[in-house]
């Protein structure tokens, strides 16, 4: 049985799903247009995520009545959360109006009523709101199970399996929130634990078996989980003969990766693994350009031009290529509404141009599943730990991170401190904790004074997030220690940079890369 988290527009709406997940039971996000067709007899409950609108607006998006009636009739658990704590409420023939105080953060909730949502949690607990509307009049027969301060209907229950809440119980600020989707997914809608991505090797490796038809693979590999646990997964599927590995070398990438990448890939049972070395066009086309994104675009055309180019040079010595096998995983797929993450971008403006160019079907094996869920895929299949825990790295590589024309020096800044953070963050045991931690070069040349003279050279900001999906991002407050040795040694062993700055802006309102 699995749970469709229907999505109003929230910023957390990817977490509901995953929350689910983590708790043992499989989750889809569907649109909030979905019909009574599109909930198949496996849906075992419901939950509406929050959004930006207000429900009494005209155009605020609803459940279809038809669908809703659907889900009544048929005593499917719903949970509303936020905004679809508010649609519930006036669908179901309640009120919703702008309150007089809006709640954000932390707040108290106090409970009300015993109530199978909130079992095993206190009478007092904080809460995670981010409202100006509440509900101000309940459907008729619905119970009040909690309030705040400012919400004096901060959850409710209508019949026996219909419940909404006010607050967020996917966020991590909200002390109890584990606990009450629990209670809603194995109490109230009585679902069982059957999700776990390490029992997926076997189902995953059938379905790219079903879906051969045989020819030849062509997969592009960047050393990275997603694409190294999809590759992995054909591997095992269609064995060494017909699966090709196509590294680029784009001239963006960290110091030796490109052939620590052919190695690894090589170690893991791949047979044909190719390097094409194309860091002098990609070079020469990023010559004097500055504006990011002309960079991105300059790398998107220039890698497609020489992946397609090598592609048919293999097919002449190989036979035809068939597939592209992609390493796409969950949030790349779903449109949320939100300006996408930049990978999804890229890498979706790939998938269509090369496989029309080259004529192959796609095979995506891993783009039901999230990051997290992808590194227990990837740990149960024997990748080892320093692939599966690598932190992401952008397709236009350190194109991103040297802000401004990229040249030979700053190119060669990036690396060196790029191979310091990481060698920095690993020794302190703080590397996979985190989502990113990079260094940035930044076009300015700041003041110093090193063995008694002046200098004038490049600033390094350094940028270190935790995230789960990288849709939002904290800024990492690391030891000062480590902060500082590694600013020390940037300073210290790289020519030409003579300050560190560390970044403490979180996302929103920056973005993770810098460009
Ligand atoms: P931003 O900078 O938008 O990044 O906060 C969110 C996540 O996406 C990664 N990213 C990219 N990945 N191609 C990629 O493959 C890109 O063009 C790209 N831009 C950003 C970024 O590293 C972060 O994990």
């Amino acid at each position: 049985m699995k749970v469709l988290v229907v999505d109003f527009g929230s910023q957390y709406t990817h977490l509901i799903a995953r929350r689910v997940r983590e708790l043992g039971v499989y989750s889809e996000i569907a649109h909030n247009q979905l019909t009574p067709e599109d909930i198949g007899k496996d849906v075992g409950a419901v939950i509406l995520s929050g959004g930006p609108k207000s429900v009494y607006e005209e155009n605020s998006p609803k459940l279809r009545p038809d669908t809703l009636k659907f889900l009544l009739e048929r005593d499917i658990p719903i949970l509303g959360i936020c905004y679809g704590h508010q649609l519930l409420a006036a669908e179901l023939g309640g009120e919703v109006r702008r309150g007089d105080s809006g709640e954000y953060g932390i707040t108290i909730l106090n409970v009300l009523k015993d109530d199978l949502i909130m079992a095993g949690t206190p009478k007092v607990q904080k809460v995670w709101m981010s409202h100006r509307d509440k509900v101000v009049t309940l459907p008729d027969g619905a119970v009040v199970i909690a309030r705040t301060r400012y919400s004096e209907i901060a959850a409710f229950r209508y019949g026996d399996k219909v419940y909404g809440v006010q607050f967020h119980p996917e966020v991590k600020h909200t002390e109890y929130g584990r606990e009450i989707l629990s209670n809603f997914l194995f109490r109230v809608a009585g679902l069982e634990k059957s999700w776990s991505p390490e029992d997926l090797v076997s189902e995953k490796v059938k379905r790219i078996k079903d879906q051969y038809r045989g020819g030849n693979v062509l997969i592009a590999a960047s050393g990275g989980v997603d694409s190294t646990t999809a590759a992995v997964l054909t591997l095992r599927a269609l064995g060494p003969d017909v699966v090709h590995l196509v590294v680029v070398d784009t001239g963006l990438l960290r110091a030796g990766e490109a052939e620590k990448v052919v190695r690894d890939l090589k170690k893991l049972g791949f047979k044909h693994v190719h390097l094409v070395n194309a860091s002098s066009i990609f070079l020469s086309r990023l010559r004097g350009v500055t504006d990011p994104e002309e960079k991105r675009r300059a790398i998107a055309r220039t890698f497609f031009e020489i992946f397609t180019e090598y592609a048919k040079k293999l097919e002449e010595e190989y036979g035809k290529f068939r597939y592209l096998v992609q390493g796409t995983i969950y949030p790349d797929r779903i449109e949320s509404g939100r300006a996408g993450v930049g990978s999804a971008r890229i890498k979706s403006h790939h998938n269509v141009t090369l496989t029309e160019v080259l004529d192959l079907e796609l095979i995506e094996p891993i783009n039901d599943l999230y990051k997290d869920e992808v590194r227990r895929l990837a740990r149960a299949l024997g990748i080892p730990d320093e692939i599966v825990y690598k932190h992401p790295f952008p397709g236009p590589g350190l194109a991103v991170r040297i802000v401004g024309e990229i040249t030979p020096e700053k190119l060669r800044i990036a690396r060196k401190a790029h191979s310091i953070v990481e060698e920095e963050l690993k020794k302190a045991g703080l590397y996979r904790e985190l989502w990113q931690a990079f260094p940035v070069v930044l076009p300015v040349r700041s003041v110093g004074v090193m063995g008694d003279e002046r200098t004038y050279e490049y600033v390094v900001a350094l940028r270190v997030v935790v995230s789960e999906d990288a849709m939002t991002a904290e800024f990492a407050k690391l030891p000062w220690n480590v902060i500082e040795r590694i600013a020390t040694r940037i300073v210290n062993e790289i020519e030409g940079v003579n300050r560190v700055v560390y970044d403490i802006t979180n996302k929103p309102p920056a973005t993770i890369e810098y460009e």
